[in-house]
């Protein structure tokens, strides 16, 4: 079967280009201020005297950056300055003890027997759509798919991690979630250039707004569970009932405030976008898409998935993590030097942001043949198993890896089949989304595709 090829919807400029030139096509969209060469070399570094920042694609130095020396390369101020807005000092943001006690606590509910328990919920969210889609009828309609999986992914948490969160909050969070991302790489880029956090710029307003509207509601949310007597055993349960291991206190209510916007936050909107860009592949790769039908036809038949059949699903799960690989949802991470380091040949000083740009590493040239080219062979198992674990890094790596990754592959999983054995995705042969970085990576001009209910 011929892989489908897609051309780059990103050129990236020939040359580093000039601060200001940089400054207005990073504000549109990080991913197109990033020049050729980090598609080519191990290391770039952008800045004339002193290195404003730098982009490490290549898999032995991101693994000395998260793993071997990762003390030396913490988490920036720059991720927290942008992202404590909406999810405080939660998991995602914090550091040092607070983060190890946060990770202890959290860790639980994604051991491999409580995923496997989420299954039927996860394939309910998914049937719930389909259901939708057939009030239709059987007629082929146009629909937004990145907001329909917005919705299934945003359900999938709020029925299994964090229980009894209602459509009208649901509906709340998932508008001012966006409404505070619209802006952001204007405050990213405020940040790079270490302006104060009083920097105006376009957004500002409507991110604050956003930002204190999603905060009250976190703190409602808290409120109405520490009053309800039958608590029940998800993570906002054990938040209340959590203890500092060293002063014996509970969890004050601010951080399981900022835990339960952390985990509903990192916990849809990268899943929704994982499945978005995959239907999108699909429907360009009619078959592909039937390859995976018949895959699980002859597993599933046409009966809900259930946790047995996730894991005989391989072409699945080669495609998904095809898909991630051309458009990972989250595409970028940064770090940032606690003192001067020698990186592949670079010198760089003391507090240089280090840009992790995952996007890039996945479609590196000299780490993928013909990177642009979908292709999800690249992932049976003994291709797979000679990458570095850098090298194909959608939920980053080291202590600081995605603790929702094994949630998420269950869960985009359980979502792709279920709508696969129940409509056809079929591209209008016009709209080529460019992916936009924006915490997560949006298809510019939403996704919109055909259904073909089956
Ligand atoms: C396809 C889906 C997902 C992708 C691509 C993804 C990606 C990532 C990445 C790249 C990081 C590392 C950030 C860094 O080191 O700077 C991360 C961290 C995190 N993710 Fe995910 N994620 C996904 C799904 C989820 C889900 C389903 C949850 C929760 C239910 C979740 C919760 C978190 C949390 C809490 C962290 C911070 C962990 C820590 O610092 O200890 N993510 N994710």
């Amino acid at each position: 079967m011929a892989p489908a090829l897609y051309p780059p919807t990103i050129v990236p400029p020939a040359r580093p280009l000039p601060l200001l030139s940089f400054l207005r096509r990073f504000i549109r969209n990080p991913l197109r201020a990033i020049p050729q060469s980090v598609y080519e070399e191990p290391v770039v570094t952008y800045g004339k005297k002193r290195p404003l920042l730098a982009w490490v694609t290549d898999p032995a130095l991101i693994e000395t950056i998260l793993v071997k020396n990762s003390e030396q390369f913490p988490k920036t101020s720059l991720d927290r300055r942008v992202l404590t807005p909406i999810v405080g000092n939660g998991l995602l943001t914090t550091e040092g003890d607070s983060w190890r006690w946060q990770r202890k606590l959290a860790s639980p509910p994604f051991r491999h027997t409580e995923l496997l328990s989420y299954v039927p919920a996860m394939a309910e969210a998914a049937v719930e759509r389909v259901r939708q889609w057939r009030d239709h009828g059987r007629a082929p309609f146009a629909t937004d798919i990145e907001a329909a999986m917005t919705d299934v992914t945003f359900n999938v948490v709020a029925r299994t991690i964090l229980a009894g969160v209602r459509t009208a909050e649901g509906d709340a969070i998932k508008r001012t979630s966006r409404a505070y991302l619209d802006p952001i790489s204007w405050e990213v880029a405020a940040s790079m250039l270490r302006y104060p956090e009083t920097y105006w710029h376009p957004g500002k307003a409507r991110m604050r707004r956003s930002a204190t509207e999603l905060r009250s509601i976190m703190r409602a949310l808290v409120a109405e569970r520490r009053r309800d007597t039958s608590p029940g055993n998800d993570l906002i349960a054990r938040m209340l009932a959590a203890k500092d291991p060293e002063t014996g206190e509970p969890m004050p209510e601010e951080m399981i405030a900022d835990n339960l916007a952390t985990f509903l936050f990192a916990g849809h909107e990268t899943t929704a976008k994982a499945l978005t860009w995959t239907l999108y592949i699909l429907s360009r790769a009619p078959d592909w898409q039937d390859r995976l039908r018949s895959e699980i036809s002859s597993v599933i038949g046409d009966r809900p998935i259930t946790s047995d059949a996730i894991g005989k699903l391989p072409t699945v799960s080669r495609v998904l993590k095809e898909a991630m690989r051309l458009y990972p949802p989250a595409p970028v991470m940064t770090r940032i030097t606690t003192g001067e380091v020698s990186l592949g040949g670079k010198t760089l000083p003391k507090s240089t942001l280090i840009v992790l740009p995952i996007f890039i590493i996945h479609r590196h040239r000299a780490l993928w043949d013909d990177p642009n080219r979908f292709d999800p062979d690249r992932f049976l198992p003994e291709r797979e198993a000679r990458y570095p674990r850098t090298q194909f890094m959608p939920f980053g790596y080291g202590q600081r890896i995605c603790i929702g990754s094994s949630f998420a592959m269950l869960e985009a999983t359980a979502i792709l089949a279920t709508l696969l054995q129940n409509a056809r995705f079929e591209w209008d042969g016009k709209h080529v989304p460019e992916p936009v970085s924006r915490v997560t990576l949006r298809p510019k001009g939403g996704m919109p595709l055909i259904v073909r209910p089956l």
